[in-house]
């Protein structure tokens, strides 16, 4: 197993509805380090960039409309296999396929509004950890 870094958001449903703390809980008891942690508002401009590899996909006006809806919290986590952790925390990303005890099982209640955001591949965590982070805010 790798160390590596990932890129988590809690979306503005997931703070909206107070789960900010529930999160970040969950990432610490599964021994993800946070590396970096900030609450933003993305512009709809941003949030088009940040999902740009989703942008022929039919939800992709919907989404971005949705995650600049509200303030963000954006983290770097850090770990033993740390893309997978985190993936295994938050559950599919259609809720009602997520396993119990999931991030999403728990707390989503729609497949666009789903708590949480995590990279999927090494390469991906790269572009999103540099997306929202500089090297001064890395600790
Ligand atoms: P996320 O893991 O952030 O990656 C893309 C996002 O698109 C996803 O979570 C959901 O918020 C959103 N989305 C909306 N509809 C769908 C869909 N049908 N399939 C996948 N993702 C969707």
């Amino acid at each position: 197993m790798a160390m590596e870094q990932t890129l988590s958001m809690i979306k503005p449903d997931g703070v909206k509805r107070g789960l900010i703390g529930e999160v970040i809980g969950r990432f610490e008891k599964q021994g993800l380090k946070i590396k970096a942690m900030k609450m933003l508002h993305l512009t709809l401009n941003q949030a088009r960039a940040f999902y740009a590899v989703h942008k022929e996909r039919p939800f992709y006006d919907s989404l971005t409309g949705f995650m600049s809806s509200g303030p963000i919290v954006a983290l770097i986590l850090e770990g033993e296999n740390a893309i997978q952790v985190n993936r295994d925390l938050m559950g599919a990303t259609d809720y009602r396929q997520a396993a119990p005890g999931t991030i999403r099982a728990d707390f989503a209640k729609d497949i666009e509004a789903n708590i949480v955001h995590g990279s999927d591949a090494p390469e991906t965590a790269r572009t999103e950890i540099a997306f929202f982070f500089n090297a001064l805010e890395k600790v």
